[in-house]
């Protein structure tokens, strides 16, 4: 017994098992039910009960032995079968990850932006749930005009003497910038406004502003005219022309509507301009001194003009897009198509 011992300590020092298979069939070798360590622990029962303590020791030995052996062989036939596997093929194309791209309010909504900026105006912004004051009061509208009631506007708070509403233009972040910034002022106000209308192709309960305000000392309605021409030909191209048309505001003093001249028809008239040759884009005007002498600036000092204009509108006339609507139904079709429409 002791030999055979001896003989199983050598071989497992030069056992040899490459792969996982043959790793197992030296584990049953050695410790299988009919394995050679085995068979000497079922000998050992009869073994001369004074040489019992020493082989039993030598025994132990061995098993651990070969329980360490096989678990060696096991992690090094482990490491070999995954270092053989196929390496990543690294030329393998990706998996194409669809780009989303920005919505065409947000994309107009920045060229408008982008552009006042060049002509070195700020960019204000003020909260959507407002207070009477900022919208209405603030801006000259007299008491009982109709703007305040209910069917234009949408209500937070009421029965007392400020309420708080939805703006219904962000004139009110005009008003903001005037009682707290220096002047001279020149800002520009992007944001969500809200109207109670009936929604239809042509309007919305809720739609984009981008408004306007300059004032300083000696602006004119030249200054006005100017900025505003300067803004319709970044915007729709170095031909277009601009037109006024008288209007009202109660904030300002002259006011204005200014179309831009078709830029599909060239001014020749076409069914988007409906034969005119002209597409309205936005009301403007001199401050009026109400409004001025509300937020604190003498208007026998300073003078300012403003504008103010839809986002969507702007939109649907660059894009000739006819229903206002697909603008708010996140129609994976409609997105799609200004994908790549972020250059100004
Ligand atoms: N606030 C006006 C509107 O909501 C737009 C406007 C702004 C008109 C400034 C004139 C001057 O329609």
């Amino acid at each position: 017994m002791k030999d055979t011992i001896e003989k199983i300590f050598q071989d497992l020092s030069q056992l040899k098992a490459a792969t996982q298979k043959e790793v197992e069939e030296a584990r049953i070798r050695f410790l299988g039910k009919k394995g050679e360590i085995t068979a000497l622990m079922e000998q050992f029962r009869s073994v001369a009960p004074e040489l019992k303590r020493e082989y039993g020791q030598k025994l132990n030995e061995l098993k651990k032995e070969a329980l360490a052996r096989i678990e060696e062989l096991k992690a090094q036939a482990c490491q070999a079968a995954s270092s053989d596997a196929p390496a990543e093929d690294l030329t393998m194309p990706g998996d194409v990850v669809p780009m989303g791209s920005r919505h065409p309010v947000s994309i107009v909504r920045q060229q408008i932006v982008d552009i006042f900026r060049k002509f070195g105006y700020d960019v204000a912004e003020g909260p959507e749930i407002e207070d009477d004051y900022h919208v209405f009061e603030a801006l000259n509208f007299p008491p009982n005009h109709p703007a305040r009631e209910m069917q234009d506007t949408f209500f937070v708070s009421s029965g007392h003497l400020n309420p708080l509403l939805l703006r219904t233009h962000t004139s009110s972040v005009q008003v903001r910038t005037m009682e707290t910034q220096p002047l001279p002022i020149r800002v520009v106000c992007p944001g969500r406004v809200f109207r109670n209308e009936a929604i239809s192709a042509r309007a919305h309960c809720i739609f984009h502003q981008v408004e306007g305000l300059y004032i300083d000392k000696d602006v004119t309605f030249a200054d006005l005219k100017q900025a505003i021409l300067l803004f319709a030909r970044e915007m729709f191209g170095p031909e277009t022309q601009i037109r006024m048309r008288p209007s009202y505001f109660p904030f300002t003093e002259p006011s204005a509507e200014v179309d831009v001249s078709c830029n599909i028809c060239k001014g020749k008239g076409c069914n988007i301009c409906k034969g005119t040759g002209w597409l309205e884009i936005m009301g403007c005007g001199m401050v009026d001194p109400n409004v001025l002498k509300a937020s604190g600036i003498d208007p026998e000092q300073y003078s300012g003009f403003a504008f103010g204009m839809g986002v969507e509108r702007i939109a649907m006339l660059k894009w000739q897009v006819n229903d206002l609507r697909h603008y708010f139904e996140n129609d994976m079709r409609f997105l799609a198509q200004f994908a790549t429409a972020t250059e100004v």
